[in-house]
């Protein structure tokens, strides 16, 4: 049976390397879809869980997880033999940036070689790990070749850029179409094919590189967009203008206006990550991306302006920073998820923490953190606890929590988000 067929029929059995945020609801969809679908993970715990028909991402149900285990139709390993009973294997592993600020694509050197023992005619092998323009090209493409397969004739190769929004309840990989762009035109088709078969649009490019910039434009496109709507926060807010009136306002504009928000810094794994992969590969051609690095800049430096304003209004109570008890509300990245990576609550508890501050933080989602040699966990939101701090800081909104309590219990609120907007009260400063 060709691969083609197998797939239009559902026959097809599937791989997927890496079952993180990506990884694991890619799995769940394709399994849902009738698909046989195989998890590959180095993760042992990660594993188990999923054998077991446990869960461990918040935007899937258990329920889901249990039911497809249980019909055979979704199995985990990390025994990467697996791969030569595969049909498809699409790789989602990690694309961190290093301590220098470089591409660290190590995950997917390490994944592919794992993979390429196993592969044979026939297959398709898909990355959707986000990656500078060349990727699969300089990483993947060089490791099947020493297997002796010829791209495009015995083995199809694609980069299908992830676009998941972990937390929203809108758009699922279902309702978001999907961008691929083949080695060859045939590569394309059947990539095409199989994302066909979960996404009601797919979208395809003409090459490898066509895909891996669309996803780097979409985030840098955020990441420029983030960074000027906060330089426009400091100085409304040096002008004593509201900025979230200007926003909500300017969005009234039907045409040719986006809204953008602005916050106490950028997080999780992709917008501040990302713009640094092209920015790192532009390099190689004697281009200097000045937007990604003025971005970079301008959020980077967001956490140390709202250790300023904590302050400002600390000092307007008489009080200061050191020796202050300050609760910090969310650290998750953003709102509704259990994602604590790059995120700037981290940052912020790092430098109040530095200036002696006492520090403790409430997440309804992440029961413990580290920042530092520090460790904290989630102190339970109550009328006592909020009255014993000096400051509440709001830096991640999340949907459940209780936010008349906060504003009628608490000294002070310092507001990031403009989560307290509904609220009058004199205890509350926006940022
Ligand atoms: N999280 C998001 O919202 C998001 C959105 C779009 C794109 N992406 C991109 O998708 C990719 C994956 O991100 P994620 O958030 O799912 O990461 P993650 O850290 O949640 O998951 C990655 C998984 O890969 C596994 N892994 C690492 N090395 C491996 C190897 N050699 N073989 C097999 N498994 C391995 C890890 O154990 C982990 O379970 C990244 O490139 C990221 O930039 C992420």
């Amino acid at each position: 049976m060709f691969l083609k067929d197998k797939i239009a029929e559902k026959k097809a059995k599937i791989g997927i390397v890496g079952l993180g945020y990506v990884g694991l609801p890619l799995a769940v969809e394709m399994a849902n879809a009738g698909f046989e679908v195989v998890g590959i993970d180095v993760d042992g715990e990660k594993v188990n869980k999923i054998s077991e028909g446990k869960n461990y991402i918040p935007d899937l149900e258990v329920k889901t997880i249990e039911r497809l285990v249980g019909e055979g139709h979704l199995k985990a390993t990390n025994d990467f033999s697996i791969v030569s009973n595969l049909d498809a294997i699409i790789i989602c592993v990690p694309t961190p940036l290093n301590k220098m600020r470089e591409p660290d694509t190590s995950y997917i050197q390490s994944s592919i070689n794992s993979i390429s023992p196993y592969l044979k005619k026939g297959q398709l092998l898909i990355l959707e790990s986000t990656s500078y323009p060349g990727t699969t090209e300089e990483i993947i493409l060089p490791v099947i070749k020493k297997y002796g397969l010829e791209v495009g004739k015995d083995i199809y190769v694609a980069f299908s850029p992830e676009r998941v929004d972990p937390g929203n309840k809108k758009y699922s990989i279902k309702n978001t179409p999907k961008v691929v762009g083949g080695v060859t035109e045939k590569c394309t088709d059947i990539a095409a094919l199989l994302y066909a078969q979960i996404a009601e649009e797919v979208v395809p490019v003409s090459s490898l590189k066509a895909a891996e910039m669309t996803k780097l434009l979409e985030n840098i496109f955020r990441c420029v967009n983030i960074a000027l709507v906060n330089e426009i926060m400091i100085l409304c807010d040096r002008m004593g203008i509201d900025v979230w009136e200007v926003i909500k306002a300017a969005s009234t504009k039907p045409f040719g206006f986006m809204p953008f928000y602005p916050g106490p810094g950028l997080g999780g794994h992709c917008i501040p990550v990302d713009p640094f992969y092209l920015s790192w590969k532009a390099k190689e051609y004697d281009f200097y991306t000045e937007f990604i690095e003025l971005a970079g800049k301008v959020n980077q430096n967001m956490p140390y302006y709202v250790v300023s304003k904590i302050a400002e209004s600390l000092n307007d109570v008489q009080k200061s920073i050191k020796g202050s008890k300050i609760l910090i509300l969310g650290v998750a990245y953003k709102r509704d998820i259990d994602d604590i990576r790059e995120s700037p609550a981290l940052r912020v508890i790092e430098i109040l923490g530095q200036k002696g501050a006492f520090i403790s933080y409430h997440d309804p989602y992440i029961n413990k953190i580290s920042v530092g040699d520090e460790s904290f966990c989630s102190e339970p939101l109550s009328e006592d606890v909020l009255r014993e701090k000096d400051c509440v800081v709001v830096i991640t909104d999340h949907s459940n929590v209780d936010y008349e309590l906060i504003v009628e219990k608490a000294n002070l609120v310092v507001d990031t988000r403009n989560a307290l907007d509904k609220f009058k009260n004199g205890n509350i400063v926006k940022i």
